[in-house]
């Protein structure tokens, strides 16, 4: 059966279950869309669906929890995935906008994401989880300030050349940073670009087209939406553009979480966020990615998720 998700609705997994995957990120791996996201559900972190159509999603369990195993690694991190209390209860952590690559080297599914301490969000760290397979069985490796600097709203971008880097917000959000990734993506060996200082970029989601970079990130207003800008370099560690509109003032009230490149097209997929209040009514809204004659890339609303 064709179904047509609507964008800014609740879209319900094979189960029947409403799919939170907020923040997320989408791995293909041995045709399969591996879908991985925000799930603050209970003692849920991220949850991971697939699907082969983009159009029914199967859930296949929430990958990382309270209970996730925790195992050190040779870089220094701290393990603690909860606290806690006096009362005995647990205090959740926050593991935000979780993001997985296959690293060929090593054959493992590695995990990065945001973290903070669930009590403020003054921690602005990475952490990293690995398995391997692409949906179960992870290991948690702790969380950690790469080279001592902050990193907050996060996305991974894996290269052709198999080098993968891992860019964040940093110094309070007011800059960006690239770090490419070591080779088996378990840290971060050098920092190779500070993007756009004091202009406060979040929620980066990078693509290639054509050999060139693309990225877009959000202005940086809480869970409220903001004008998305775009840019572009042709190489990562180059120089990039000035910051560019992408979307109108709100990026149709949503926030970009990733780019799917996907049979010659790259398709935008942004949270539309319930915000703190309303987090589980957070939805997502996917538009096709288009392109100017000059070669900027644009959307245009549309009710139906571009899949
Ligand atoms: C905006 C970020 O993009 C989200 O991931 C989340 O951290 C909210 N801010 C929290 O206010």
């Amino acid at each position: 059966m064709e179904t047509t998700l609507k964008n800014g609705e609740k879209w319900y997994d094979t189960d029947g279950n409403v799919i939170h995957a907020h923040g997320g990120h989408m791995l293909y791996h041995e045709g399969w869309y591996y879908w991985y996201g925000e799930n603050r559900n209970d003692n849920n972190y991220v949850a991971c669906y697939r699907s082969k159509d983009l159009k029914t999603f199967e859930f296949r369990g929430n990958i990382i929890t309270t209970d996730t195993p925790v195992e050190k690694i040779r870089v220094h991190t701290d393990r603690k995935l909860f606290t806690q209390n006096e009362d005995g209860s647990i205090q959740k952590v926050n593991l935000e906008r979780p993001k997985v690559l296959y690293c060929e080297y090593t054959k493992k599914f590695v995990l990065w994401v945001h973290y903070e301490n669930g009590q403020n969000y003054l921690d602005a760290r990475c952490a990293i989880a690995t398995s391997d397979y692409p949906d179960r069985d992870f290991t948690y490796h702790g969380s950690f300030n790469p080279f001592g600097s902050m990193a907050r709203d996060c996305t991974l971008f894996l290269d052709d050349d198999g080098r993968a880097y891992f860019i964040a917000a940093s110094r309070d959000n007011a800059d960006l940073h690239i770090w490419r990734l070591t080779k088996d993506f378990m840290n971060t060996d050098k920092l190779v670009n500070v993007l756009w200082q004091g202009e406060y970029r979040e929620a980066p989601a990078l693509f290639k087209k054509d050999g060139k970079y693309y990225m877009l990130s959000s202005h940086c207003t809480g869970w409220a939406p903001n004008q998305g800008k775009w840019s572009c370099a042709d190489s990562i560690d180059g120089e990039w553009e000035l910051l560019q509109n992408f979307g109108d003032e709100t990026t149709f009230r949503s926030q970009p979480a990733f780019v799917l490149p996907r049979d010659g097209k790259y398709i935008y997929f942004g949270d539309r966020w319930g915000g703190s209040e309303h987090y589980n009514d957070s939805t997502y809204i996917v538009l096709d990615i288009k392109f100017d004659s000059d070669g900027a890339p644009f959307i245009e609303y549309d009710e139906n998720a571009a899949l």
